[in-house]
């Protein structure tokens, strides 16, 4: 049967034409339509799952490193916003009363400590170098002559005139030597003794320098000239010196027991 007459017929859809795909969807089922849209995965979803990824990667690591890391121990420095200002600012020179100021009293303010006239930051071992802590020795001062010989108490300061005695071996009053030969082999072993004190302190110098947690923020200036009779060797530095006596006659490397950290 012919259309009434002035009745428009609704042009039929052509293949691949948006009205096509209007009418295959109307022609759908329900069931047919979600089983469709379901399977559309847009880039909103994909955002999702990566986000849930890193929130749990991140819960993961918190738990694992006991708290210690949100991205499993790798904290580059954009992720550390002391680091970041310390870069602006660029680096600084303090005095030792300049210094004297960041051991840790003040909890707003970093923690200092300098070694071999270098400023590092360690406020992120606050436990370690704040009030309290195992190490609060070193905090807002140059106490490079404690690195060396470990007396914390006695040694908190940077001159490190005589220091080396620590590696000097005590002589043996009975061993068969010429005094001249003695006197050689005590130079020498001065000498030797002051090769390794710079090589204590290049370790702890390196160890606060390629640490993660702590960084170099400059140098420490204005340090008066160390004048008056050197520091006595702290007495459990010189209890630890190698003797002669225990020494195999050649080797002058004996030293005295170091922390293992
Ligand atoms: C010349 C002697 C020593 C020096 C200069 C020294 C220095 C240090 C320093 C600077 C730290 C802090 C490291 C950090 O910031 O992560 C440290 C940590 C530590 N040291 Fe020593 N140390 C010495 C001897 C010893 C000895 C003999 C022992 C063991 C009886 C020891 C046990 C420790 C322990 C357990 C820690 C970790 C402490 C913490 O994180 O709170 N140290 N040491």
């Amino acid at each position: 049967m012919s259309s009434p007459s002035g009745a428009r017929r609704r042009p039929q859809a052509t293949k691949g034409s948006p009205d096509a795909s209007h009418s295959a969807r109307s022609n759908s089922s329900p069931d047919e339509l979600e089983d469709q849209t379901s399977r559309i995965i847009s880039p909103l979803d994909i955002l999702r799952v990566i986000i849930t990824l890193i929130g749990v990667s991140c819960a993961l690591s918190y738990y694992i490193t006991s708290g210690a890391s949100l991205y499993w121990n790798y904290d580059p420095w954009f992720t550390q916003p002391a680091k970041i200002a310390q870069w602006w600012q660029g680096p600084l020179q303090l005095t030792p009363e300049q210094l004297s100021v960041f051991d840790g009293s003040d909890p707003k303010k970093p923690i200092y400590l300098a070694i071999n006239g270098k400023i590092f930051d360690v406020s992120a071992g606050r436990h370690t170098y704040g009030p309290g802590g195992s190490y609060e020795v070193f905090a807002g001062r140059d106490a490079t002559r404690a690195f060396v010989t470990g007396c914390f108490l006695e040694d908190r300061t940077g001159d490190m005139r005589g220091a080396e005695e620590i590696y000097v071996p005590i002589d043996d009053p009975d061993e068969d030597i010429t005094s001249a030969q003695r006197k050689m082999r005590a130079e020498r072993d001065r000498r030797k003794a002051r090769e390794k004190v710079q090589a204590e302190v290049q370790k702890w110098e390196s160890f606060y320098a390629s640490s993660k947690k702590y960084f170099l923020v400059g140098e420490l200036v204005g340090v008066p000239e160390y004048t008056g009779p050197p520091p006595k060797l702290c007495e459990p530095a010189q209890k630890g010196r190698p003797k002669r006596k225990n020494m195999n006659q050649n080797d002058a490397s004996d030293t005295p027991g170091k922390p293992v950290l």
